[in-house]
């Protein structure tokens, strides 16, 4: 797999040994979002790390004709990064897809591809739809754009090439080993550190917060059970707007619900992602475990009080970054 340095790949690590006898290989480039401490600590039987980018043709060449399966979770995953920055966005989440699809089909493997709703643009605040996998593809930032990029090539690979894969679009995920940039590990460590979160604009965006180990366990299913070829959009009926998530944090914290600042809005910022997951459910018998929002976020709370060292590291530069831009 790929990207298991990362927030929902060293999930999807933690989840495979919990719960299955599989040997797992992590090929990841560690950049600012890849963290070895989110995979200390596993047997060394089972979990290899080997340090390297997607986008070198030689070591995915090597490391997939050695792998069963191929799960694709590397990437550059943050919006924020995307508007100052697009070209690593092009480079891993472009090429880097290319690479392993070039590699999946000379050596005959099955490839499953992490990608997110946002390829779907966003919906009004008062539609009564939600994304389906046949929701057109309409994305809106560097980010999503570039991950749709990355759906298509996998498409254009099974049709053309006859390639193994299926794909799953996932909402929002929450939960352990987070990056302290994103929405609800920075509010977390704020108040930790004394600091006031911040909420971008007035916060009546929606987002559908998923746990990351429903995540994985609707990635296992698919990757046991899918149909070649298939889209599988997950979500767990997670919607929820900014204010109401930040007030949430807040009295879960023990603090008023209002100690929070508005700051600039995101350019081009996403009104609503929602996810019908009819598909996974009905097909595939999935269903999510974590049906509590506020015990997931409880627990979420928990882990970063009880794990500063994992992410005190990462909080001065990423704030330092916000700063700048004036978030
Ligand atoms: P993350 O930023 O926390 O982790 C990304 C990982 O990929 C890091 O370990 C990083 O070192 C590694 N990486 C980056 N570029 C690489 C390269 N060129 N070669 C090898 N490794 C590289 O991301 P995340 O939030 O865990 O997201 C993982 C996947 O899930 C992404 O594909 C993302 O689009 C998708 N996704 C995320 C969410 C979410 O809520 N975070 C929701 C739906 C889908
Ligand atoms: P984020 O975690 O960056 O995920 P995404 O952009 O993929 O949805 O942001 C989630 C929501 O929170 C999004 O609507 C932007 C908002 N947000 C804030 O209000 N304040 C913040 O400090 C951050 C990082 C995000």
């Amino acid at each position: 797999m790929t990207g298991g340095a990362g927030f929902i790949g060293s999930n999807f690590v933690h989840y495979l040994v919990d719960n299955t006898d599989d040997v797992v290989t992590v090929l990841d480039k560690f950049t600012y979002a890849g963290n070895e401490a989110s995979l200390a600590g596993l047997p060394e039987d089972r979990v290899t790390v080997v340090r390297g980018d997607i986008c070198d043709a030689e070591v995915v060449d090597r490391l997939i004709a050695d792998t069963d399966v191929v799960v694709h979770y590397a990437a550059e995953s943050h919006n924020d990064n995307s508007l100052h920055d697009p070209r690593p966005f092009l480079d891993t989440n472009i090429v880097g897809t290319y690479t392993l699809l070039e590699a999946v089909r000379r050596h005959g493997k099955r490839y499953h591809h992490i990608s997110t709703d946002e390829v779907y643009g966003d919906l009004e605040l008062d539609d009564p739809e939600r994304f389906t996998e046949r929701t057109p593809y309409n994305p809106s930032s560097p980010y999503s754009s570039t991950k749709a990029g990355s759906d298509l090539l996998v498409r254009a690979w099974v049709r053309s090439f006859g390639v193994q894969a299926t794909i799953s679009n996932c909402s929002n995920n929450y939960g352990p080993r987070q990056h302290v940039e994103k929405f609800i590990p920075r509010q977390i460590t704020n108040i930790l550190v004394g600091d006031r979160p911040k909420l971008y604009g007035e916060g009546l965006n929606v987002r559908d917060w998923i746990h990351a180990d429903d995540h994985s366990s609707a990635v296992l299913r698919i990757v046991e059970a899918g149909r070649i070829g298939e889209t599988y959009l997950i979500g767990a009926d997670g919607e929820k707007n900014n204010k109401e998530v930040l007030e949430l944090i807040l009295t879960t914290m023990g603090q008023p619900a209002d100690a929070y600042d508005h700051v600039v809005d995101r350019p081009g910022h996403d009104l609503r992602y929602a996810i019908d997951s009819a598909k996974l459910r009905d097909e595939l018998g999935w269903l999510p475990a974590f049906q509590d929002f506020e015990r997931g976020l409880a627990a979420t709370v928990d882990w970063y009080r009880e794990n500063e060292a994992w992410w005190q590291p990462q909080k001065a530069a990423t704030e330092a970054k916000y700063r700048e831009q004036g978030q």
